[in-house]
């Protein structure tokens, strides 16, 4: 048997219900990555709130993958944050304070110091509006050659879930999406075309709050905050968005990827944000995002309770 060599990873997050899902996830994914650090951006709720909530999940779980404070605001615009999360940005779930501080050194400085570690080797995992990401390949344009793969969530080739053409994350930061979608790294793109289809289903939630270990232990009070939201407010079924990006890191035999060049809009009432495919190559542009179009979402939820240890 081949042992897979791990991944060296950085994470950006904006922490957030299903941020702290797929931190909490990232977290037991040992045998397949190592988590170099996490950067907070502002998103779901205000940068404050999203590093804060972060370090005290890091904390809480016992991993110490360092956590330094990202943007503050998107690059042109001000911060819209999003309704779904709750004020504090982990609905009602309250964490003990963490035991340490944040590290020293912004996001630029993670990702630089890990990909001068790891030179092409590095990953990243955005799960956030990209604006830290945008940052950095902008003052240190030597990134390009350093970083292996930037996956991220966010966008959409049919739909969107801000506007009727934009998703969140790349709607609170379009200048920044554009920036990282034009910037020659190579992308994965996991938008809502995917992260939509696995609904939480009531079983897998029961199997994950019988589970032990403190991984399962807040996911399951995340988790119950978003079925709560559901019954009590009519929402669909819980989307776990940003744990579906990570699976497409450590699991992509579960997904469907087309290679598209992606076209990133910036401006417009229902276009802010918009991820354009060039289905027909009419920009004559070679592909710039490895896009997930399918997922196989049972064995998504099969990958998701073995994980948590929630087993059959
Ligand atoms: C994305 O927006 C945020 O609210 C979620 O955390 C996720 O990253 C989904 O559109
Ligand atoms: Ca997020």
């Amino acid at each position: 048997m081949t042992l897979l060599s791990r991944i060296p990873l950085v994470m950006d997050v904006d922490t957030g219900t299903d941020d702290a899902v797929c931190i909490a996830a990232a977290t037991l994914c040992t045998d397949r990555i190592e988590l170099l650090g996490i950067g907070a951006v502002c998103g779901n709720v205000e940068i404050e709130k999203t590093a804060r909530n972060t370090l005290d999940l890091i904390d809480f779980l016992g991993c110490e993958a360092p956590v330094h404070i990202g943007a503050s605001r998107p690059l042109a615009r001000p911060l819209c944050t999003a309704v779904s999360h709750g004020t504090t940005g982990l609905g009602d779930v309250a964490l003990p304070a963490a035991r340490r501080g944040f590290a020293e050194g912004g996001v630029t400085e993670l990702i630089h110091g890990a990909a001068k570690r790891h030179p092409g080797g590095l990953e990243i995992l955005a799960v956030g509006p990209l604006t830290n990401i945008a940052t950095a390949l902008t003052e240190c344009p030597e990134l390009l050659a350093l970083i292996k793969r930037i996956t991220i969530m966010g966008g959409a080739i049919r739909g969107g879930n801000m506007t009727l053409a934009s998703e969140f994350n790349l709607y609170c930061d379009p200048e920044a999406a554009r920036i990282v979608f034009e910037s020659g790294c190579a992308l994965t793109m996991v938008g809502l075309d995917v992260t939509l289809k696995p609904e939480l289903p009531r079983h897998i939630f029961d199997r994950i709050r019988a589970a032990p270990g403190p991984q399962a232990d807040v996911v399951a009070r995340v988790l119950d905050f978003m079925m709560r939201r559901k019954d009590e407010f009519g929402a669909d079924d819980p989307n776990l968005h940003d744990v579906i990006a990570l699976a497409a890191i450590v699991k992509p035999s579960l997904f469907t990827f087309e290679s598209y060049y992606v076209h990133l809009e910036t401006g417009g009432e229902v276009t802010r944000g918009m991820t354009i495919a060039d289905f027909n190559n009419v920009s004559k542009r070679p592909p710039n995002a490895l896009v997930a179009v399918d997922i196989d979402a049972d064995g998504f939820w099969d990958w998701f309770v073995d994980l948590f240890g929630a087993g059959k």
